[in-house]
């Protein structure tokens, strides 16, 4: 596999299959997806969610690597090649704020992450559903503590950037994927066995049709569905411009978005049925901490709990970890191809700055949760960052890519890019449709529906 920041190609199809997953399995799959399902009232999210996956997302997907594989470049520098003299190259700067924007506020979750993995190897969290609870309030209104586990997140993540250890991550991936999906099978049957999982499935699985047209819940789930395949801001044109021009880029599209759903709806089957488990459960009330109140619950019921527990928090962090690879790759890249700084100048200064807009998202929760709380809105900092940036700063991005490609650089150069070499493009027409089509208009009113609600 190419080394980062110099122009090569993955070893093969399965080694970008594997990075491009890891940059979209993450906290978005495991912590997001039951967070939101909670928030957005349950079945009704979920159909909304992959109905977005599938129409506009996927389409979004083959756009993003088609362009990456064409220009060879970062968003910057891919979108003022293709249309040289124009403005477009913002839309590669809007994704460069993301990328920084995003990674701020998913190392604070990380960082909460990693100290999960001592927590339950030590059995500091258990007792019933309040002691949980409780704990997981203490412990984040320690923002020093969630400060200092973000700065070591993000310096670990720099690290890697810096020494350029592609094939390490391309080997830790290989590893993890597998054991993250067992662990989530284990996890998953073990809660399905639970009394009350009954519930949990019923709220998982059987829409509330009454939900279907709120705003929000239809915001928030196009929003979800951008931030867990990393979409929109350019993460996957960067890792389709080190993709060989003889893959076909529409498979491993479609490999990627298997996988990263498949992982989501995973996740679903453990948080709702442990939940509900719970006496008193309220799968809408929980917000950020959810997986943090009901997981080390579930963990409790089982032999040899801690193990468990242990060895899904170093998943989770691990899976953490390619994300904020690719999250901070984003900005570092266009450093690096378009101010010409070094990479090591490029990671360190990038990294400085990420930390300190994650300082506020640490503290949101705790004792200065006062001077970070938007007035009237009733959000912490961290919330509000989500919203920002998944809500609207996505499918934004996405939306401009997609009129860029249907419209601007145009479909049959995509069909060309994708074909020249001998790859076929099963359902081209199809997919000149929606990315000319149904995602521009998709995406148009459901922000402006959102907007025009608020
Ligand atoms: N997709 C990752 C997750 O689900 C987060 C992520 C990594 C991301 N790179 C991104 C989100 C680029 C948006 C854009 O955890």
């Amino acid at each position: 596999m190419a080394t980062i920041g110099q122009r090569g190609t993955w070893s093969s199809r399965a080694g970008f299959i594997l990075a491009a997953s890891g940059s979209a399995v993450g906290l978005g799959n495991i912590w997001g997806f039951p967070t939101q399902v909670g928030q957005g009232g349950g079945a009704v999210f979920v159909l909304i969610y992959l109905a977005c996956v599938v129409l506009i997302c996927l389409p979004i997907m083959v756009a993003e690597l088609v362009l990456g594989r064409r220009a060879q470049l970062d968003p910057v520098g891919a979108f003022s090649m293709l249309r040289p003299g124009s403005s477009w190259w913002l839309v590669g700067a809007l994704g460069v704020l993301a990328g920084a924007g995003i990674l701020s506020f998913y190392s604070v979750i990380a960082g909460w992450s990693v100290a999960y993995i001592w927590y339950t190897a030590t059995g500091a969290v258990t007792g019933d559903a309040d002691a949980i609870g409780t704990f997981f309030g203490t412990f984040t209104a320690n923002g020093p503590l969630s400060v200092g586990l973000a700065l070591l997140v993000l310096t670990t993540t720099g690290a890697v950037l810096l020494g350029g250890v592609q094939s390490g991550i391309e080997r830790v991936t290989k590893l993890l994927m597998p054991a993250l999906i067992a662990l989530l099978l284990i996890l998953a049957v073990r809660a399905a066995t639970l009394p009350g999982a009954a519930a949990g499935l019923a709220y998982y699985l059987r829409p509330d049709f009454s939900r279907l047209l709120d705003p929000a819940v239809i915001n928030a789930a196009l929003g979800q569905a951008f931030f867990s395949l990393s979409l929109g801001m350019g993460a996957m044109l960067t890792y389709g411009s080190y993709l060989s021009k003889r893959e076909s880029l529409i498979t491993a599209a479609c490999w990627v978005v298997a996988l990263d759903t498949s992982m989501a709806l995973l996740a679903g089957f453990i948080i709702f049925p442990s939940g509900f488990s719970i006496e008193g459960f309220d799968p809408s009330a929980s917000g950020p901490g959810l997986i943090f109140a009901v997981l080390p619950r579930l963990f409790s019921t089982l032999p040899g709990g801690q193990l468990f527990g242990a060895a899904f928090f170093i998943l989770l962090t691990m899976a953490a970890l390619t994300s904020t690879i690719s999250l901070l790759e984003v900005p570092v890249a266009h450093c690096i191809d378009v101010h010409k700084w070094t990479r090591r100048k490029a990671v360190i200064l990038v990294t400085t700055g990420v930390f300190l807009l994650a300082i506020p998202s640490a503290l949101g929760n705790g004792a200065v949760a006062a001077l970070t709380r938007m007035p009237g809105i009733g959000v912490d900092f961290l919330t509000m960052m989500g919203t920002i940036w998944n809500n609207f700063a996505l499918p934004v991005g996405g939306l401009l890519t997609a009129v860029f490609v249907g419209w601007v650089w145009r479909v049959d150069q995509a069909i060309d890019e994708v074909e020249t070499h001998g790859a076929s493009f099963p359902a081209k027409r199809l997919w000149s449709v929606l990315i000319r089509y149904v995602c521009p208009v998709a995406i148009s009113v459901i922000i402006v529906y959102t907007i025009v609600s608020l």
